[in-house]
């Protein structure tokens, strides 16, 4: 298991790509272990000044794939905490629980579904019968802590989706087939987190609803099982790192009648980065029953009613990011010299442009903020001073910014800049009033 805060900052090197990614996300400023200063909150994370610009790319990236360029999918953004009704009918209060064992030797806590009989800590097979532990945070919404007063954080963002399913019919206009998507926290109290950010606490999810005639559901899943693993090759996940698995029958969910998942091969080897399911009329069903409101569509064209099913595309966005930081950190020699470089498609990066003044000298300051200025509506920039620009460069691969723009002396004669590409690192002279419309052109050719 590898945990930010396991990794000291003066831990010697290792060859381990999994320590290595979490060192540089604790010590470039991508993730940080949460409360830190207080020694750590096991399983939360925060993310730093570089982490948060990638987190924000990878869900703008999906929010531009399933809502942006798209007319038949529409967002939402749904409260966190909820009360039970929801729960109740959706299952969760029922059946969203895990089978945890106590090692009656040394009273650790277990999934028994993960440790084979044995306990982790000091082997002792004295282990307690399985008891159904709901992984739901419960908490009491108002000044009373009693069971009139109870809310829960939501274990997904999903529910959302289905309890808004008329008021966004109603408001749209929309027809199936139809999505409603949202991204947003979700909090599970899972038993075992671990492998740093791929399974928290606290985590983000990315998801889409898309609700269709019954007898066009397969077509449907289908479709949505294409999109989805595109979506990741696109933005940069090799092929021979991503596939898709089909649950078999005995794995699947309770609403579910037919589950694939998206998977990353992980440094411990293959695991879910995405679910997609087809949900049948679970949902509606079960929110008309429990609420006594209709969520059903009347088609005019038929004059039929009827339930729409749902093709669920249920993703992570921390795990994610966490997927693209490992499928995007490489080491290679430039000039001689060992480098870091993360390979991430320049949509992901935190920064897209940093600019360079290659001495401190005062004199070349006016103009870089000048470039800055120019560069910054259309992209998020660093602008760096310290050390030399070897080592300025080297800090900028190393956090998977794609361009460097250098100002140096010539450019107060010339009116140009150098931008450097961090994987081949070819440098070419750019006017400075072509700048924009050239990194603008290589955004649309790559890297990535
Ligand atoms: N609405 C269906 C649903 O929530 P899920 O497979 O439980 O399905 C979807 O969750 C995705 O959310 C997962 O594929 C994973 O990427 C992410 N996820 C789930 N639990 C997580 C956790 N504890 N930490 C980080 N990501 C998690």
């Amino acid at each position: 298991m590898t945990d930010a805060a396991e990794v000291a900052p003066d831990a010697p090197e290792t060859d381990d790509l999994m320590e290595k990614v979490v060192r540089l996300c604790r010590h470039r400023g991508f993730i940080f272990p949460s409360a830190e200063i207080y020694g750590g909150f096991r399983s939360t994370y925060d993310y730093g000044p570089l982490g948060v610009n990638m987190l924000r790319n990878v869900k703008n990236a999906w929010w531009r794939a399933m809502v942006q360029q798209r007319d038949d999918v529409v967002g939402l953004d749904a409260a966190i905490l909820s009360p039970p009704a929801i729960w109740e009918a959706s299952g969760h209060l029922a059946t969203f629980t895990d089978p945890l064992v106590d090692c009656r030797n040394c009273h650790e806590r277990w999934r028994e579904d993960k440790i084979e009989g044995v306990c982790p800590n000091c082997g002792s097979r004295d282990l307690t019968e399985a008891r159904a532990f709901n992984l739901m945070f419960k908490t009491f919404a108002g000044p009373v802590e009693d069971e009139g007063h109870v809310a829960y954080l939501r274990p997904e963002t999903a529910q959302g989706m289905f309890t808004n399913f008329t008021n966004v019919l109603n408001t749209t206009r929309k027809k199936p087939p139809f999505g409603i998507a949202q991204i947003g926290k979700s909090f599970r109290n899972e038993i075992t987190p671990q492998n740093f950010v791929f399974r928290t606490r606290e985590f983000e999810q990315m998801e889409m609803e898309y609700f269709v005639p019954p007898d066009e559901s397969q077509k449907w899943f289908d479709y949505w099982l294409g999109e989805r693993l595109n979506w990741y090759l696109d933005l940069g996940i090799p092929q021979d790192k991503l596939r898709l698995r089909h649950h078999d029958p005995d794995e699947l969910s309770h609403y579910s009648r037919g589950t694939a998942d998206v998977e990353f091969l992980f440094p411990w080897g293959w695991d879910e980065l995405e679910g997609i399911a087809n949900r049948g009329d679970f949902d509606l069903t079960a929110h008309a029953t429990h609420s006594g409101e209709r969520l059903d569509y009347f088609d005019q064209s038929t004059n039929e009613r009827y339930t729409p099913h749902v093709i669920e595309p249920a993703a992570g966005a921390t795990r994610t990011m966490m997927a693209f930081l490992l499928a995007a950190y490489d080491e290679d020699e430039i000039g001689g010299e060992p480098r870091n470089v993360l390979r991430l498609d320049w949509r992901l990066a935190p920064y897209q442009v940093a600019v360079l003044p290659l001495s401190k000298k005062e004199t070349l300051e006016p103009l870089a903020r000048e470039v800055l200025r120019r560069v910054q509506p259309h992209f998020m920039c660093d602008y760096d001073t310290t050390q030399g620009i070897g080592k300025r460069y080297r800090r900028q691969d190393e956090v998977g910014t794609p361009w460097c723009v250098t100002v140096d002396f010539d450019s107060l004669e010339d009116n140009a800049v150098t931008v450097r590409d961090r994987d081949s690192t070819d440098q070419v002279r750019v006017p400075i009033d072509d700048l924009v419309g050239e990194l603008q052109g290589r955004g649309r050719t790559g890297p990535g």
